[in-house]
């Protein structure tokens, strides 16, 4: 499929734009408290939209810093040029590049690189999740005490983030194994379709952060909704990712902290 082509090569563009800047000196700002964006964010973003352009001209592009576009688009590309950018400006080599392409708002193929560690994440619809060419597949724990759960704050530091910390509480008297806050979505959605976490949330993502991730735990076999279980929007949403046994003990967590 020539959209996956270009989604995998996009990817490497911008990871080597990346690479060039990591732990090498950049600029930060802050686009809001604690939403931090660099140099490598903004020029990762257009090196991916100029080969996705060069491939199809006319297809709209999505991206997180400079590229606007409606979502319903009969062809369209979403594009995190930087996922995990805080950890990215502290030097933590977990951060991804992610390019979803979507055809009138239905998920058609996704790609999720992370540069640091050359790990590549592909699915396509229909065809399966694939993690450096081997074929994933989500976890078989039936019970949350046999489980890793991941979660992501979103920026807020006030009410989002105290019910984040109430659900996380509430999981672990599941007697869970663990909680993990990685800080790159599209690589936490990549651990829910490899098995490696039994679940996922978080109350708030962009649909840059989840696009290309959603298509790898569904084609793993697994199940993302929003934190009510409904079907996830492509818009800014809060997300539950699982292996699909998991999904109902821990939407009834995650549901209930909502504000
Ligand atoms: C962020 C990361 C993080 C998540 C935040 C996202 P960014 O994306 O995915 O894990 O918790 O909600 O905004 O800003 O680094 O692209
Ligand atoms: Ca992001
Ligand atoms: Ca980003």
């Amino acid at each position: 499929m020539k959209q996956l082509e270009v989604a995998h090569e996009a990817a490497r563009t911008g990871g080597e734009v990346l690479k060039k800047y990591f732990r090498q000196s950049f600029d930060v700002r802050t686009k809001q408290a604690c939403d931090l964006v660099t140099t490598a964010d903004v020029e990762a973003e257009h090196a991916i939209a100029d080969v996705i352009r060069a491939a199809f001209p006319d297809d709209a592009i999505l991206g997180e810093e400079s590229y606007s576009s409606d979502v319903s688009s009969e062809r369209l590309w979403v594009v995190d040029p930087l996922d995990g950018t805080t950890n990215f400006a502290h030097g933590i080599p977990h951060f991804a590049v992610s390019i979803g392409y979507y055809e009138a708002g239905e998920a058609i193929c996704g790609v999720v690189l992370n540069p640091a560690r050359e790990d590549v994440y592909h699915a396509v619809r229909g065809e399966g999740a694939f993690g450096n060419g081997e074929r994933l597949q989500v976890a078989k724990h039936q019970s949350l005490g046999e489980s890793l759960v991941g979660v992501g704050f979103y920026y807020d530091r006030g009410a989002m983030m105290r019910t984040t910390l109430d659900a996380i509480a509430d999981l672990f008297e599941q007697q869970i194994h663990g909680i993990r806050r990685f800080g790159t979505a599209s690589l936490d959605l990549a651990q829910v379709a490899s098995g490696l976490f039994g679940a996922f949330f978080e109350y708030e993502l962009s649909p840059w952060d989840f696009a290309a991730g959603r298509l790898l735990v569904e084609e793993a076999g697994g199940r993302i909704t929003t934190c009510r279980g409904e079907a996830l929007p492509l818009a800014k949403t809060s997300v539950l990712a699982s292996n699909g046994l998991l999904h109902d003990s821990v939407q009834s967590i995650v549901e209930r902290h909502m504000v």
